[in-house]
């Protein structure tokens, strides 16, 4: 089958390689129907993220077609289509039976990102995300094993594109984790730093939630003026408004708003001395967007932080946090916890995340994908591919085919 495969920084290839097949009871094998390059992949891409190994197949936003089930299936059957969570989760260990499923402590056989983490068990597997989260082959392919499919892949009614679904596998999932941890509600102020996909699905995900208004800071203007027409947000350029905390205080009657969403994570655009301590690898993150955040929030205020970080942070004011009594909730998302609640308002008409899709490409197309994407070219909000083969229309009856076949 075909495959995104990573080689080095930037250089990503799509290359033909061995079928998936099925490994433990509970795997499926998944035909991919459509799948999507996420921010956190431009981390990979950039070489930020360690453990990666040359031929490790990317991608951790997908769907498709029960092609295979393992003897352990009870779940989810041969035909039905799926939407696939990011997040590799069994089920029934402690943390999954919180709804913690990130935290899930059985699927990551790898080390996990805890720095200071004396012998603390790693979190989930994660598809496509390095050595650290497991080694999992992702789904930027025709074909997928998908493990623990009993906690994880959701089952989509007839009726629904794939794109109008497809993002249930993480952005959605995640920026309505960011607009919940930051505790919108009616009549909320809420200010999302980022106007990436993570960033719009936190707008959407805070105004479904009756948030009142929202500032957005970015300096792509295509990405902020389309959150204003579809979000109703209130923009801001940090291009061209050297403070944006400063402004957003000014405009919330000298407090600051009720919630920081930091949609943007370690790879902020900072100050020369941030990226110049980052590329020496003397700090792992630049600090400029949580430290925003932080001065954007009102005092005994919630800052969200679903952008990823790593490693220590620069000028991390947690004096300021401290002084301001804020809360903190970040990390990855518990994708299972939000799927099916989701999928009902998508159902509702009262989420459209596919109106966040720029780019439709086939598969073969995904290495331009990838730099479109990573340099912000034509306008770029959100990359979508369709692997080759059979349609992924809406309802489309599966064809009996082998992997591969
Ligand atoms: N927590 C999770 O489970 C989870 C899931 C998906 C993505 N993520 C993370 O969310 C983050 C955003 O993902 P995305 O897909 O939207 O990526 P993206 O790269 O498309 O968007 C990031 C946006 O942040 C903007 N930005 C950069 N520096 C900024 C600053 N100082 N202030 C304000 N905006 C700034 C960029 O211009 C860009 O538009 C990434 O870190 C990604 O890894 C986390
Ligand atoms: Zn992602
Ligand atoms: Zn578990």
């Amino acid at each position: 089958m075909k495959a995104l495969t990573y080689h080095a920084t930037k250089d990503v290839r799509l290359e033909t390689v061995p079928d998936p097949v099925i490994e433990q009871d509970e795997d499926i094998v998944l035909r991919v129907t459509a799948t999507a390059i996420c921010g956190s992949d431009l981390h990979i891409y950039r070489g930020k993220i360690p453990d990666m190994d040359a031929g490790d197949i990317l991608g951790h936003e997908f769907m498709g077609i029960v092609e295979e089930t393992g003897p352990g299936v009870t779940q989810v059957k041969q035909g039905e289509r799926v939407v696939v969570p990011f997040t590799i989760s069994c089920g029934n260990c402690y943390f999954c039976n919180h709804a913690l499923f990130a935290a899930c402590e059985t699927t990551n056989p790898g080390r996990g990102a805890i720095m200071n983490r004396k012998n603390v068990r790693a979190g989930a597997g994660l598809f496509g995300y390095s050595h650290l989260y497991g080694g999992y082959a992702g789904g930027q392919a025709e074909y997928v094993r998908v493990p623990r499919a009993n906690s994880g892949p959701l089952v989509i009614p007839p009726g629904l594109a794939d794109e109008q679904v497809l993002f249930l596998s993480d952005i959605l999932p995640t920026g309505y984790q960011a607009a919940v941890n930051g505790e919108v509600g009616p009549g909320s102020t809420v200010a999302i730093f980022g106007a990436g996909p993570v960033g719009l699905m936190a707008a959407a995900s805070a105004r479904l939630l009756g948030a009142e208004r929202i500032f957005m800071v970015d300096h792509h203007a295509y990405r902020l003026r389309f959150a204003a027409e579809t979000y109703g947000v209130e923009p801001i350029n940090f291009d061209e408004i050297e403070d944006p905390a400063a402004q957003i205080i000014e405009r919330t009657d000298f407090r600051g708003v009720d919630c920081s969403i930091d949609a943007v994570g370690f790879e902020a655009k900072g100050s020369t001395l941030e990226t110049a301590l980052t590329t020496l690898k003397l700090e792992g993150s630049s600090g400029k967007a949580i430290r925003q955040a932080i001065a954007a929030t009102r005092r005994g205020g919630t800052v969200s932080v679903p952008g990823v970080y790593a490693g220590f942070i620069h000028g991390f004011l947690f004096g300021d946090a401290f002084e301001k009594g804020l809360v903190f909730k970040g990390g990855q998302t518990h994708t299972q916890r939000h799927m099916p609640r989701l999928l009902e308002h998508i159902l509702a008409g009262e989420l459209q995340p596919e109106a966040i899709i720029s780019h439709h490409l086939p598969l073969d197309q995904i290495v331009r994908g990838y730099e479109i994407f990573a340099q912000k070219q034509e306008d770029c909000r959100k990359v979508v591919l369709t692997p080759s083969g059979p349609s992924a229309a809406a309802g489309a009856d599966p064809l009996p085919l082998a992997p591969g076949a």
